[in-house]
């Protein structure tokens, strides 16, 4: 999207997994100072020292609305949510700030036509009825838990004030994201992160899914990547307005704690599962995301192995600087 003198980019939700990363390439993408990270807990380090950084809830309609015109907002991406795991133990709150949250920004969408939204949805839309192995585009869609139902409405609102209001809202559906920047905030797929972790400071991981779960997952770049080719795209070729399926790469436990094995020694793996298994079995094995592909031109890069390679490379170099 062309950025005029004086115009930003608002990132909501900057503080977690995602914001992390999407907020450091946009600043090297545009400069720190035009884009304004934001999240309801102060921050510190490159997020609040490497452009502007805003302390603000998504629920509080009148001052996002304040900040998009004193910033002289033309993109914001909204994550703030709270995910799977965290949304079973906190049914209410999380379908307040899931549901609540878009609706504030599509309504201001509403009325400032060429402000863009980006809008994450996740493979939770999907549910146990769902065909499990490269699960189409379109398909049986009956989430089984308070997160992939707020996704799933989520997802029929977007599709909703674009067609209704001219909104340009945009979404992929992620797979669970693995990334070296920050820790994930409360996701069933949050095991695939946290492995690396434990497989260089222990040694060993015991990990909350059963050994064959298989799910879909990316690595951070790619999903950066598709998230920012999504948003440059024109208008015309994005002809899906709830939510475009990605895939990335799609493995179980026991795939990645052999992977990482290979690179350290000596490194095990027991399985405990807890309530997340039931939630994860309710998800695809894969995804076929060949719209993406079509529309925009989509291709995922990272496999299990460079992921793997690069994830322990940059997890060591952090420890080493400790
Ligand atoms: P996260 O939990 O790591 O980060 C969410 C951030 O939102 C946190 O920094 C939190 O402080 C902030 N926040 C919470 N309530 C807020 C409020 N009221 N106002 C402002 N900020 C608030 O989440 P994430 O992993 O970065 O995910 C971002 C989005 O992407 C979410 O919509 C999530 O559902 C979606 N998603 C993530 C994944 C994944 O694997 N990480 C996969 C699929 C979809
Ligand atoms: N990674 C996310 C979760 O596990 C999927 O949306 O909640």
């Amino acid at each position: 999207m062309d950025m005029s003198k004086g115009d930003s980019i608002l990132v909501l939700g900057a503080g977690g997994q995602i914001g992390t990363d999407l907020v450091h390439t946009l600043r090297e993408m545009h400069g720190g100072s035009r884009v304004v990270a934001a999240d309801l807990k102060p921050q510190s380090g490159s997020l609040s020292d490497g452009g502007p950084f805003l302390q603000l809830d998504v629920l509080d309609a009148q001052s996002v609305a304040d900040c998009i015109r004193t910033h002289k907002v033309k993109e914001v991406y909204l994550l703030a949510a709270l995910l799977s795991a965290t949304a079973e133990q906190k049914m209410k709150s999380a379908w307040r700030l899931n549901m609540e949250g878009l609706f504030n920004l599509l309504d201001i969408a509403k009325e400032l036509p060429g402000l863009r939204l980006f809008w994450p949805s996740s493979i939770a839309v999907f549910g146990p009825t769902t065909p499990r192995d490269l699960t189409p585009q379109f398909t049986v869609m009956e989430p089984s838990t308070v997160y992939g139902i707020s996704k799933q409405a989520g997802e029929r609102w977007c599709e909703y004030y674009h067609h209704k209001f001219g909104v340009d809202v945009r979404s992929l559906r992620y797979p669970g994201l693995i990334s070296y920047k920050a820790q994930p905030g409360g996701g069933t797929t949050d095991y695939a992160v946290d492995i690396y972790h434990q497989a260089l400071d222990k040694g060993e991981y015991t990990c909350f899914l059963r050994e064959d779960t298989a799910l879909p997952m990316m690595y951070m770049p790619d999903a950066i990547r598709a998230t920012l080719e999504l948003m440059a795209a024109p208008p015309e070729r994005v002809k899906i307005r709830s939510s475009y399926n990605l895939a990335g790469i799609s493995f179980t436990p026991a795939q990645i704690a052999a992977q990482i094995a290979q690179h350290v020694p000596g490194f095990s793996i027991r399985y405990a599962p807890d309530y997340r298994q039931e939630i994860a079995d309710s998800w695809p094995n894969s995804i076929d995301d060949s719209r993406a592909s079509e529309d925009w031109g989509w291709s995922c890069r990272y496999n299990l192995e460079s992921m793997t390679t690069d994830m322990l490379k940059h997890l060591k170099a952090e420890r080493q600087l400790a």
